[in-house]
């Protein structure tokens, strides 16, 4: 629900370590899907000349919901022809493979943000239902399917939600926290999203190195969220915000506190796996 708190950093960071590293003796097939508008996580993993390559395209998210040929006009509904999406195999875009493990992505353009204007239920059913098939075929192709959001209540939230069986919420410790998560707790459950309920997981970010925030420990305590929260945290480490154009990130890199870094999303990532296989 919020902005700046560390959705595409763990997004961008726990799919590459899915796909570099083996968990349970295998390495993984990974696809991670920049859902947001702002398409940062596109701009993370790939250099401006493919990314406008593929978004010229029409290699986008955009086309899972409409046709690509529509006219985007932000005053006109945008509804769909057909509840056709592409397949995963057109519009994926490959960064890293290994034998039999991938990461592969879903770029995103700002072009989404006409789809985000306020529209009534009727017209938005085709855009879920090609959303909902889109995502059930990369459920079939994929080990572990990443889907980055984008900071609102909105219908991409709310397809995501629906069509995802964890969701992870990362939490900055600033003032308004809690209130963060409470709504956001409330919005999984709501029914308008549909009867899949994903199950939360609470992921501190940009936690000290050394000690742990009052924000932390009161969200810790409170029993509405205990269960939720993951004893693992993201620190604060600059090496986690330097990956652009493809480069930078802390697999790769060898840069002050790279291997630090490292280390601690792949504590996180091992977490997360005990998490969704339990
Ligand atoms: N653990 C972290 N360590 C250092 N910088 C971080 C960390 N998490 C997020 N950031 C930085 O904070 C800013 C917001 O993070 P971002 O992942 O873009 O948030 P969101 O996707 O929720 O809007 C970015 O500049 C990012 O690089
Ligand atoms: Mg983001």
């Amino acid at each position: 629900m919020k902005g700046g708190v560390g959705k595409t950093t763990v997004t961008m960071h726990l799919a590459g370590t899915f796909a570099r590293l083996e968990f349970n003796k295998r390495r993984k097939k990974i696809l991670a899907i920049d859902y947001d508008p702002q398409f940062n996580l596109s701009q993370a993993f790939l250099p401006p000349r493919i990314y406008f390559g593929l978004e010229k395209r029409n290699k986008t998210i955009m086309s899972v919901l409409v046709d690509s040929d529509k006219n985007l006009d932000p005053f006109k509904i945008q509804v769909p022809g057909n509840e056709s999406p592409p397949s995963v195999a057109e519009l994926k875009f490959n960064i890293y493979n290994y034998k039999d493990a991938c990461l592969d992505i879903i770029p995103s353009t700002l072009d989404l943000m006409y789809l985000a204007l306020g529209q009534p239920e009727k017209k938005t059913k085709p855009m879920e239902e090609r959303f909902n098939k889109f995502i059930a075929e990369c459920k079939s192709e994929y080990d572990l399917v990443f889907i980055d959001c984008h900071p609102a209540g909105s219908l991409f939230t709310k397809t995501a939600l629906q069509n995802s069986n964890h969701v992870i919420i990362p939490v900055a410790p600033e003032r308004y926290a809690i209130r963060g998560i409470g709504l956001m707790m409330q919005f999984i459950k709501a029914k308008t999203i549909g009867a899949n309920i994903p199950k939360p997981h609470i992921l501190f970010n940009l936690a000290d190195r050394r000690g742990i925030s009052t924000i932390e420990r009161t969200i810790r305590d409170d029993p509405k969220f205990k269960d939720y929260c993951m004893g693992q945290t993201l620190k604060k480490y600059k090496a986690f915000s330097d990956p652009i154009d493809g480069k930078g990130f802390v697999w790769s890199s060898a840069k002050p506190y790279s291997t630090e870094a490292f280390l601690n999303v792949l504590k996180v990532a091992r977490e997360f796996y005990d998490r969704i296989n339990e």
